[in-house]
């Protein structure tokens, strides 16, 4: 079997063209269609018409169009970019590809992505460098859902210049009103999307028409091919503002050389010139721009390199080096536009890790302010994210960051969410603005802290969270511990999920976002108590693997026990005290943990209490020297 040339051979000439790139005029564009619509073909003929296949490549797709084709003994141009043989068969997907080709006016990157829905994430990788969008659209549909999604995405990452490729018109007999109707549709629709350009170019990726030359079907058509309008279009991107240079390492070899790598985002650098530390503010003058190729008189925005400064400043990993005449500022809350890109529903009040530019950290999802409706644009409410919901939202983090808005510089304005759990990227953000109240609201320093109150108390605050399945035993429990406590001088507090619902959150029911929100204050009022000396108990279902994590990292690992209530659900329904199994299997109540609302059990709780097999004495008599010998460590000094 002739497999062509491999990934790797593919990966080396992509380099050096990449590395070449710089001297010649270069655009990068995306082309964004749905399954059927014809991108493959569109992009293999432009691949073909601008005469820049290899011959390796020509060859395989000779023999395989044969093989796979679709087009009978003519070339099937789609899969010259459906990826070779060897691949399809190994089943591997490639996410976002990246082509290449040059006629003698320009060399183009087009990044071609996906066209099903769950590859949003795809598109917005792709998108994200790209100057201009393809938009295809079949001749025959029209503007689709799908097509305003693409439109829609492609001006939130901030492409100016669109091509609306009216595909298939052979199908549609060429007809001029045809392209029209679609072209009027489309730029009803995008008008207030700040697009600096829309070109509607009706062709036919499959005969050529319009591709790279004219044909003779559309006469009427007097506007350029799609090759001529790439070959031709002004699509410069503003790289004015300041140098930001957000550190990827700190480069220390050995003890004479102290550098900073990573890679320019935007502006330019040169020796001599004074860049600032955003966190810490202090300033130094670049000394040398070096590289692999020897030092460079100037970095330009999208190069790697590794600086070095004329004196010693604190600065590590994640801190962003600025030019020091245009600072950029910190912030831990933002309102951004948020893209979520995952099956897993995104929920307010839940933690995720967050990147931003070289930075790490966590952010909460404040609050969603409204998700706007692909099709019309209207905003409307919503509780959750789904996949593909688009949302403005009020973003908290853990810690502050440096940040720009994306419009000021993309590099630092734009973040995406990954799952704590499972590590997966859940959305894409890019942000609008910081929100005042970051800047306002400072802690206070307080003159008596928790180790005044633990030396008063003579026992640590602590967290003991239980957590199981309603009716596992977790408040019995709990109560039993806290008597056995108090009567040794311990100062406690049970947090019990029926009572704190029925004031602290009475707003709060029982689906997963409420859930998590419930969780939070908990989290957040246990912290607090624990903060004022005293040993928390709470007994929360807290169904979500996530949300414990999160009040494990909000109280602290050291003063957080996780006590998981191990009844079984066939035991607790059998008990049912009070009657919610019951009125759940007869579908009364639709969100009830076990039946229909998820339990994740601990994966590895500080206790298990086996409350279906043991006695309750027998529990707390396990349970009492764990949490004492927990408590009674010396309180630190302070
Ligand atoms: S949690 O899931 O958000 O942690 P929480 O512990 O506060 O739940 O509240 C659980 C208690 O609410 C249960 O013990 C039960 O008495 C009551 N309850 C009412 N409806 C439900 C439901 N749909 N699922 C679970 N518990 C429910």
């Amino acid at each position: 079997m002739h497999t062509g040339p491999s990934t790797l051979d593919r990966q080396a000439a992509f380099e050096a063209f990449l590395v070449e790139q710089r001297e010649q005029d270069l655009l990068r564009f995306i082309t964004c269609g749905s399954v059927d619509d014809g991108k493959s073909t569109l992009i293999g003929r432009l691949l073909w018409d601008a005469q820049q296949l290899y011959d390796d490549q020509l060859a395989t797709l000779t023999a395989e169009s044969k093989r796979y084709g679709t087009q009978g003994d003519d070339i099937d141009f789609a899969l010259l970019v459906d990826g070779l043989a060897a691949e399809r068969e190994q089943g591997i997907t490639i996410d976002v590809a990246y082509r290449f080709f040059a006629t003698q006016r320009r060399k183009f990157i087009v990044a071609d992505t996906p066209g099903h829905e769950q590859y949003t994430r795809n598109m917005i990788t792709g998108a994200s460098t790209a100057q201009v969008a393809v938009l295809l659209i079949d001749a025959r549909q029209g503007v689709l859902t799908q097509t305003r999604r693409h439109a829609y995405l492609v001006s939130l990452v901030g492409i100016k210049h669109v091509v609306l490729a009216i595909n298939k018109m052979d199908l549609a007999g060429y007809a001029q009103d045809v392209a029209e109707g679609i072209e009027a549709d489309f730029r009803a629709f995008a008008e207030t999307l700040g697009f600096a350009s829309i070109t509607a170019i009706p062709v036919s990726a499959l005969k050529g028409d319009n591709i790279a030359e004219r044909g003779n079907a559309m006469g009427w058509y007097r506007g350029p091919t799609l090759l001529a309008y790439l070959e031709t279009v002004d699509a410069r991107t503003d790289e004015s503002g300041g140098a930001l240079f957000p550190i990827q390492l700190v480069n220390r070899p050995n003890s004479d050389f102290r550098g900073f790598s990573g890679t320019l985002a935007r502006g330019t650098l040169k020796p001599g010139d004074t860049v600032r530390v955003t966190a810490s503010g202090q300033t130094a003058e670049v000394q040398r721009i070096v590289t692999f190729d020897g030092d460079l008189p100037a970095l330009e925005a999208g190069r790697a390199a590794t600086l070095t400064l004329n004196r010693e400043i604190d600065a590590s990993r994640g801190d962003v080096l600025t030019a020091a005449a245009s600072p950029v500022d910190m912030t831990d809350q933002f309102e951004a536009t948020v893209v979520w890109l995952h099956e897993e529903a995104g929920l307010p009040g839940r933690s995720y890790d967050l990147k931003l530019a070289t930075q790490d950290g966590k952010a909460t999802l404040s609050r969603i302010k409204h998700q706007v409706d692909v099709n019309t644009l209207a905003h409307r409410a919503a509780r959750t994210l789904e996949l593909n919901d688009i949302a403005r939202c009020q973003l908290t983090l853990s810690r502050p960051l440096a940040f720009a808005t994306y419009e000021e510089a993309p590099a630092l304005g734009s973040f995406i969410l990954i799952d704590r759990f499972s590590h997966a990227t859940v959305a894409a953000g890019m942000i609008h603005h910081s929100l005042r109240r970051a800047q306002n609201v400072h802690r206070q320093a307080l003159a008596i802290n928790r180790p005044a109150r633990e030396r008063l108390n003579g026992h640590r605050g602590k967290v003991l969270w239980f957590t199981g399945l309603s009716g596992s035993g977790k408040s019995t429990l709990a109560n039993a511990l806290e008597i056995a406590l108090h009567e040794r001088g311990i100062r406690t507090y049970l947090l019990d999920g029926d009572n704190i619902r029925q004031g602290l959150n009475q707003d709060l029911g029982f689906t997963d976002s409420d859930r998590v929100e419930n969780i939070r204050r908990i989290a957040e009022v246990a912290r607090l108590m624990m903060d004022a000396g005293v040993v928390v108990m709470t007994a929360f279902i807290s169904p979500f693997q996530r949300e414990r994590a999160m009040a494990r990292e909000r109280v602290g690992d050291d003063d957080f026990l996780e006590i998981h209530v191990n009844t079984s659900l066939e035991e607790c329904e059998k008990r049912d005290v009070k009657g919610l199994y019951g009125k759940a299997r007869r579908g009364e109540i639709p969100n009830m943990t076990g039946i229909n609302s998820p339990y994740e059990p601990p994966e590895a709780p500080d206790f298990v209490a086996n409350a279906g097999q043991e006695s309750l004495e027998r529990l707390v008599e396990k349970l009492l020297p764990v949490v004492l010998a927990a408590v009674e460590e010396r309180p630190e000094e302070g």
